[in-house]
């Protein structure tokens, strides 16, 4: 290998979230943090090196985005999920979060109704609830290990929620006739780590189109993909899709560029995309960062090589844990994922939940999780395990976690 994902580097002290931040997330400060999406790996040095080229001029004047820009982001399209986008679709945005919020704010009013698919990540909710707007959770199915959308499930909800309303049909302003407007929508979904498949996203498409419900789809984990899984951006299946969908993509979890803020909205349709860059604008936060810019362009540019390494050495730490999990602590049932590095734990052979599970984690095993009741109702007999860290972290993890199981069945 010519990356070095072994080694391990110190982040405390550079107020680093994940580890800065232990007591104040989990109370006490001895913890192996295993929680917050980003890795423990140095970002492939040639976007270190862009960086520090442009760090050495000393002077960080207000800049802008140059053309070769969007076209780094045209390319790893192309390349990684062979989707042909234009330039004028690319919208930048301060952070995948941010765009989603923008997406809500715009295209749907206080009392209108979203629809999330839970278990999901925790800001999907809160940025829902937060706007005034109705959470509708189209809960995934567990079925032998595997999580699926419950379909029929999703169709019924739509039917009751548009029809106990008069004011139903969309029109010119559209203002509180709190339909079901949007779907936020992850792929590959955090936190069951399912790459959704092409026809589970041509179904859920379909239901989108005939329902006037517009998709905002968060692909931030896109590049994180496991062997025998293959990413399909949804725009990318129709012209119909394409022109009702939102995608929303970034580097950040893929090279270790959380903290640069810098990310993309790819928006074909020119009316969707005209407002929503009304909305960026209002909010004055369209501006972005002479080393987000930077970042962004090194890492599709010239990081291919890079990912493919990144993504053996994390197969490895994902097949040692799924190993481990089986051999040495078969009550915690890993949710096999198809992407990213989060892995979802059942633990409800433990028998406990809620924040009861979260203090065993924290407290007896010393390993910071994240709580799986936050990402929704589903998930309270869950946490969620961070394994985008050097090989002996993670083995140092599962050793904490086997030991305390241990102790809690004596
Ligand atoms: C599905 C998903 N979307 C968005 C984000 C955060 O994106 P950003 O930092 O660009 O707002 C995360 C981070 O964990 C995530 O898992």
């Amino acid at each position: 290998m010519k990356y070095n994902f072994d080694k391990v580097i110190d982040r405390t002290g550079t107020n680093c979230s994940k580890w800065d931040l232990r007591k104040e997330v989990f109370g006490i400060e001895d913890v192996l943090p295993m929680w917050v999406a980003d890795t423990d790996f140095e970002a492939p040095k040639e976007v270190t090196e862009a960086m520090k080229k442009r760090l050495e001029h000393g002077i960080y004047g207000y800049t802008y985005r140059p053309e070769t820009f969007n076209k780094s982001i045209i390319n790893w399209m192309k390349k990684r999920h062979g989707w042909d986008i234009e330039d004028e679709w690319i919208i930048f945005s301060p952070g995948v979060v941010p765009a989603l919020s923008i997406a809500i704010n715009t295209f749907t009013h206080p009392g209108d109704r979203v629809i999330i698919q839970t278990p999901i990540y925790p800001p999907f909710q809160s940025i829902v609830e937060e706007n005034g707007r109705i959470r509708i959770d189209n809960e995934l199915v567990l079925i032998d290990g595997r999580y699926y959308m419950d379909i029929d499930k999703l169709n019924e909800q739509i039917k009751i929620a548009n029809s106990s309303f008069t004011n139903n049909t969309p029109n010119e302003n559209r203002e509180f006739d709190q339909r079901i407007k949007l779907l936020l929508f992850c792929n590959p979904h955090n936190p069951t780590g399912r790459v959704w498949t092409k026809e589970e996203l041509l179904k859920i498409g379909e239901i989108c189109l005939e329902n006037d419900i517009l998709i905002v789809s968060d692909e931030i984990h896109s590049d994180i993909i496991y062997k025998g899984h293959k990413h399909i951006p949804i725009a990318s299946l129709s012209k119909e899709l394409e022109q009702n969908t939102i995608t929303c993509i970034a580097p950040s979890k893929t090279f270790s560029l959380a903290g640069l803020s810098t990310s993309a909205v790819i928006i074909p349709n020119k009316k969707i995309r005209d407002l929503f860059t009304n909305t960026l604008n209002k909010l004055a936060i369209g501006g972005g960062n002479i080393f987000g810019n930077i970042a962004l362009e090194a890492a599709y540019n010239y990081g291919e090589d890079w990912l493919e390494e990144f993504l053996v050495y994390l197969e490895g730490n994902l097949n040692y844990l799924m190993k481990y999990f089986e051999e040495r602590i078969p009550k915690i049932k890993p949710i096999q994922p198809e992407a990213t590095y989060l892995v979802w734990l059942d633990c409800k052979e433990l028998g406990l939940e809620g924040k009861e599970l979260v203090d065993f984690y924290v407290n007896e095993a010393k390993v910071g999780v994240n709580p799986g009741f936050t990402f929704g109702e589903s998930g309270s007999s869950f946490v969620r395990l961070n394994i985008g860290c050097p090989r002996s972290v993670l083995e140092e993890g599962l050793n904490r976690i086997e030991k305390a199981v241990k102790r809690l069945n004596e």
